[in-house]
This record gives structure tokens, sequence and C-alpha cells, in this order.
């Protein structure tokens, strides 16, 4: 018997959501959107939030005390107490650095910490706003590339990556563990030499781990805190992706260097919290666990349905269970097909959006990026789909 019902359709209907937003998925994916369309695209759940959150926010908004806000001691705690239990992570209240969103201290952290014409490391394929923000800022883009085998397992090019840390104009390194699309966990070890070759190359490390409550079954997530680490590193943790609530922007970082904090909150200001982040964040923490081991046994359910049915159904996908995220990375290169014209024919045909590969790096071209934090009976009609449309060609 579970607690949350993750079969209900979420009703965006004038929710303004960007997922089924016509006008947005033409201009940024160049793609169609009807009635019918599923949308399995941008990295949010079609599940409500948990309802200790709406609690939260309908309290605060019936107080009607929305002022400036200040990151209070039951805040912290609330993190402290989470990524302790949860992660084995021992965090001190002061080392906790409220950021609106991840991106956002992605731009922030490169703009603090490095100059223009600076070389800002990052792995691709990977999530694309990383290398957005750092071309905004005008900074340099250096790709350490993924390398993927004949199976499609990624891992690290380590001989590459330390090269590319010793080049004294390298100054930050993105890591994404878990790994956004490809969903891998890097092995401690790899997490590890990654973190000395910075130390001793004085670049700065920024360990994007906000996927790391999204496990898949039988999976462990190592935070680069837990290992050995420089004082130059700087770990991001989200509300927004464990519980679903990235509208609310709330992401914290965890900086044990007074003095790179310092120098960051030049850049974010100190009184940026809302109230409704302040408030959303310490109900998520301390009263809905229980909706984050529901919702990922639905992943896992969704993920496994996914792998049976294209192994029964469309075998020409390749496609193994990623080890965290809820997003599928799914190879189409068996098609042959050209990318945009594939992704026409899926938008147009079976009335789906996913995400083309190229957006997270050239040497994602062939594969399509699925969200599967749906209910389940939708992510199979979009399975059905792909299948008519795929096995008539
Ligand atoms: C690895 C990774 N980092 C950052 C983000 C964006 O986070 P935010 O909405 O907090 O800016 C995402 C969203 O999908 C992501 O997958």
């Amino acid at each position: 018997m579970t607690k949350y019902n993750f079969t209900r359709v979420l009703d965006r209907t004038d929710a303004s959501s960007a997922k089924n937003d016509q006008n947005l998925v033409k201009q940024f994916l160049g793609l169609n959107y009807y009635d019918d369309t599923i949308p399995l695209w941008v990295a949010d759940m079609d599940f409500e939030c948990a309802p200790a959150i709406s609690r939260a926010l309908e309290s605060r908004a019936k107080q009607g005390t929305l002022g400036y806000t200040m990151l209070t001691s039951a805040y912290q705690e609330s993190i402290i107490n989470w990524y302790g239990r949860r992660h084995n992570m021992k965090i001190e209240p002061e080392w906790i650095v409220f950021s609106n969103g991840t991106v956002s201290a992605i731009r922030n952290v490169i703009r603090a910490f490095t100059n223009e014409g600076d070389g800002v490391i990052i792995q691709p394929p990977v999530y694309y706003p990383f290398e957005v923000q750092v071309k905004d800022t005008n900074r340099k883009v250096i790709h350490n590339h993924l390398i993927r085998d004949d199976a499609n397992t990624y891992s690290i090019d380590i001989a590459d990556f330390e090269k590319k840390c010793q080049d004294p104009n390298n100054k930050l390194f993105i890591y994404c563990n878990p790994h956004n699309p490809t969903g891998n966990i890097w092995p401690e070890e790899v997490t590890q030499q990654l973190l000395t070759i910075c130390a001793e190359n004085d670049v700065l490390f920024f360990s994007d781990e906000i996927h790391a409550d999204l496990l898949r079954a039988g999976k462990s997530f190592t935070s680069a805190l837990n290992l050995e680490h420089s004082d130059k590193t700087i770990i991001a943790t989200a509300v927004n992706k464990t519980f679903n609530v990235a509208g609310l922007h709330i992401t914290n970082l965890v900086i044990s260097n007074d003095e790179l904090k310092q120098k960051l909150n030049k850049y974010t200001g100190s009184i940026g919290m809302s109230p409704f982040s302040l408030d959303a964040t310490i109900a998520a923490y301390n009263e809905e666990e229980e909706w984050v081991t529901e919702v990922n046994q639905v992943i896992d359910t969704n993920l496994e349905m996914m792998r049976e049915f294209i192994a029964a159904h469309i075998p020409k996908i390749r496609f193994s269970v990623p080890d965290a995220t809820y997003l599928a990375w799914l190879d189409f290169s068996a098609f042959g097909i050209e990318e945009k014209e594939l992704m026409e024919l899926i938008a147009n045909e079976a009335h789906l959006i996913l995400e083309r590969g190229s957006l997270f790096g050239e040497h994602g071209n062939g594969f399509i990026r699925i969200n599967v934090a749906c209910p389940t009976e939708i992510l199979k009609e979009a399975l059905e789909r792909l299948e008519k449309l795929l096995n008539s060609m």
C-alpha cells in the first residue's frame, strides 16, 4: 500500500508550465506540439509535489508575511539532517549557502572565481546549460569528453582531464554526479582521482550532485564531501530536483571555505531567499522522505517497463537502465535517420516531445533523452506510439 498517488495525471492546464508550452517547444526544440502531445522532455516530473510542501506554502500565504527572509537554523538543520541521514554527509550550518537554483549558482560561481577568457572544464554529453553559462559569461568551454565503449557504457577520460587541469588557463571544473543525461553514478575512486587532480592543479571543483536522491534500486552514491578534497570544492544539492519543485528555485550549496563563501556572496547577495523557499525546504526535508522513496519506486518501475518494452518491441533502440536520475538516454543510431528528421517525425507522427542527443554535446548525436517521471500508463502510451512509428518505417 502506498501513501501517495503517482498514477494521477498532473493537470498542467493554466499552470504556465514550461513542459507543455507550445511556443517554448517550438522556439527551443523546433518541434510542433499538438493537443494530445505527451511531453517527456525538460527535467521536471509529472507528479504533484508532496502534500507537506503545499501545506507549508498555503500556510505562509495565509499568514501573509512575505517580506525579506533570513535563512534560519530550522532551515539549516533540515538540510544537515537530510544529508547526514541519507548520504552520511557531515555539513556544518555555516557551510550552507542558499542559491536561486543550480544554474544560477553555476553562473555566479563562474563569475566569482574566474575571469573572462579563463577555461571551464565540462564533460559532454552533459546537461547543456553548463556550456551555455560558460559561453554567456565569456569564459572558454573546455571539453573533457566522456568515453563511450561498444556497449554504450560511459567512462571519464582521466588522462585528458589531467592534461586540461594542468593548463593554468583552466580554473574551474563543473562535475555532474549523478550524471545527466547518461544517468551514471561515477565510481567513488574516479571522483577521488578528479578531486585530487583539481587539488594538485588549483582548479576549483564544482560538484553538481542534485540528482543524488534519485537513485535506482540498489545503487549508492558518495558525495565529493565524503572524499578527500581541497577547500576549493563546492557542492550543489537541490530540493528542486528531489521534490519536483523546480519552479521554486531552491538549491543549497555546501562551501566549507569561508573565503570562497564571502567571495560568492558578493555575486549572490545575502538576503536572496524567498519565504516560500524557506518553508518548502523545511517541510520537504523534515516531513516528506517517504514521498522520495515512493517516487523512486515509480521511476524504477517505469525504467524496467521501458527496458522490457524496448527489448520486446523496438530492439533497434539500445538502452540500459541508468544508475540514477529519471532520465533515459537511448541510442537511436541504428535507425540511420538524421537527427532533425527523426525528432520531427516523433513530434509530428507520434505526438511526443523528446530531447535530441546533440543538445548535450556533439557526441550525443544519435541519442535521445526521455524523461520517465510520469504515471506508468503515460509512459506506456508514449512507448506504444514510438513503436508504431518506428516499426512502420
Ligand atoms: C545536472 C543538473 N544540474 C542543474 C539542473 C538545473 O537545476 P536548477 O533548476 O536548480 O537550475 C538540472 C536540471 O535538470 C540538472 O539536471
